[in-house]
């Protein structure tokens, strides 16, 4: 299917106040079972008006909202915090309300895809459970033996630092869809698992980390990963996934956090 979404009455095609706008196409995977298409993915394309500092996101939402209600992705927050709107875009995992359509390279119909290796329930849409499954197997939540502490349980800024890079995870599975290991073994702990693992193993008020690097030592845990990098260019929080899952590696031998 295209469609062309007309500029709104008065709109300039060139300039709308001191913000430049143009047309851009975007050629979206589809999977609706319940359309004539059955089972079978198939692609629409859609040219809307968008501004400079519109998003994909952006985009997305006016095809939405102004020509095809059908259209299914998931968004919550818009601003890159609850991780819910990872997709592919021109073949690599982002945030769609984190990527400006201008850095894209808007001249050529861009590509929107659901994060691969998970089953795509419809659309944009994909089932998250099997990632948030391999999440709560790694016990992400601060073990402690002993009574409750009468007071806060005190903590460095150094050893604070220590996990400070993997705090960062909003839990958006790009790291995780973007890994071959992954797309040819979803049973793969994955990335981003092993990102939380690495919050709590390093963190010097829990006591879990010994039981949770014998969950990674699973053959389906960290020796999995054959340090692809591709978690970490796709980590929309910039976090450095791949030197973490190294560092957790490297506990499991020394047994050393
Ligand atoms: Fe998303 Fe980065 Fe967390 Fe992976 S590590 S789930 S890419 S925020
Ligand atoms: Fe996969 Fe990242 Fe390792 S992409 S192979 S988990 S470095
Ligand atoms: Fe929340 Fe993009 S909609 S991170």
């Amino acid at each position: 299917m295209t469609a062309t979404l007309e500029a709104p009455a008065g709109d300039e095609q060139t300039e709308v106040g001191a913000i430049p706008s143009f047309e851009v196409t975007l050629k979206i995977r589809r999977y609706s079972p319940e359309s004539e298409h059955g089972d079978e993915a198939y692609w629409d394309e859609y040219t809307v008006l968008a501004h400079g500092t519109d998003r994909v996101l952006d985009a997305l939402h006016k095809i939405k909202w102004e020509h095809d209600g059908s259209l299914t992705f998931r968004r919550s927050c818009a601003h890159g915090i609850c991780g819910s709107d990872a997709v592919r875009i021109n073949g690599r995992n982002r945030l769609a309300c984190k990527t400006l359509l201008k850095d894209v390279n808007p001249d050529k119909p861009i590509t929107v895809e659901p994060i691969k290796g998970l089953p795509v329930i419809k659309d944009l849409v994909v089932d998250m459970e099997p990632f948030f499954a391999s999440y709560r197997e790694i016990m992400p939540f601060l073990i402690t033996t002993g009574n409750e502490p009468s007071k806060e349980r005190l903590q460095s800024a150094e050893q604070r630092e220590r996990f400070d890079d993997t705090t960062k995870c909003i839990l958006c599975a790009a790291c995780t869809s973007s890994c071959p290991v992954f797309w040819t073994d979803g049973q793969y702990f994955g990335p981003a698992a092993i990102v939380n693992a690495h919050r709590f193993i390093f963190d010097s008020r829990d006591e879990g980390a010994t039981q949770r690097l014998e969950i990674l030592n699973d053959k389906e845990g960290v020796w999995r990963c054959r340090t692809t990098f591709n978690c970490t260019e796709a980590c929309p929080r910039g976090i450095e996934v791949t030197k973490a899952i190294q560092e957790v590696k490297r506990a499991m031998i020394t047994r050393a956090f």
